[in-house]
């Protein structure tokens, strides 16, 4: 009976799944660190490995901001995003230089969202995950965990 109870949760659970994106267990400290300073350490599986390719293959011009870390750092860098990368065909084209706000499935997921959302000050950008996902550190971006800046006062 417990047996048949939990898998009746999990199966209501799978479809969440893209909610929950935390950090994978063997995140080398200099992806949280180098990757983390300016914004969000983002979670790898929201690009695709060609993206992550091509975004770590620039890091010198890294939209408007240099970026760059030593050789040892962007290989083990890039091999861990590679290896947690998304599926190319789910996450749709994300533009060059890629974006995880401009794949295809970002838009899919945010497109009901009001463009004064975005244009509040404390937003500012799409990629300014936490503005909206207040748990987005930890990895969460269930419904449950969004606090949009203008419908919070
Ligand atoms: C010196 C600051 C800085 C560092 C360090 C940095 N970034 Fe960025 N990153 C930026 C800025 C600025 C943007 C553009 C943000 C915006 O448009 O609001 C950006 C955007 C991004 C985006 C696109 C976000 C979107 O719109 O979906 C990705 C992906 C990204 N960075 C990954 C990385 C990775 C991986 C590293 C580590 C190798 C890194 N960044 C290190 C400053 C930085
Ligand atoms: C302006 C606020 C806002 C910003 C900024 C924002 N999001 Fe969202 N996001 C939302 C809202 C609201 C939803 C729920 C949309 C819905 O259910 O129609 C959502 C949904 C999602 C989902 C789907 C969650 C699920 O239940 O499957 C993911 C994943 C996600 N966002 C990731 C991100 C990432 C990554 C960033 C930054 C690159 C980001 N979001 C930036 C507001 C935002």
């Amino acid at each position: 009976m417990k047996r048949l109870i939990a898998a009746a949760l999990l199966a209501v659970s799978l479809p969440a799944l893209a909610d929950r994106l935390p950090l994978p267990g063997d995140t080398p400290a200099s992806f949280r660190n180098e990757c983390g300073s300016c914004h969000l350490a983002y979670p790898p599986a929201l690009l695709a490995a060609n993206d992550w390719q091509q975004l770590m293959g620039q890091l010198a011009q890294h939209f408007g901001s240099d970026a760059a870390v030593d050789r040892k750092t962007q290989q083990e860098i890039s091999q861990f995003l590679e290896r947690h990368a998304g599926s190319a065909s789910r996450i749709g084209s994300a533009g060059a230089p890629p974006r995880i706000s401009q794949s295809r499935r970002f838009k899919r997921q945010h497109h009901e969202i009001p463009a004064r959302f975005w244009r509040d000050p404390r937003v500012k950008s799409a990629a300014n995950c936490e503005a909206c996902h207040a748990k987005a550190a930890s990895g969460s971006f269930s419904e449950h965990d969004i606090a949009i800046p203008e419908l919070r006062e």
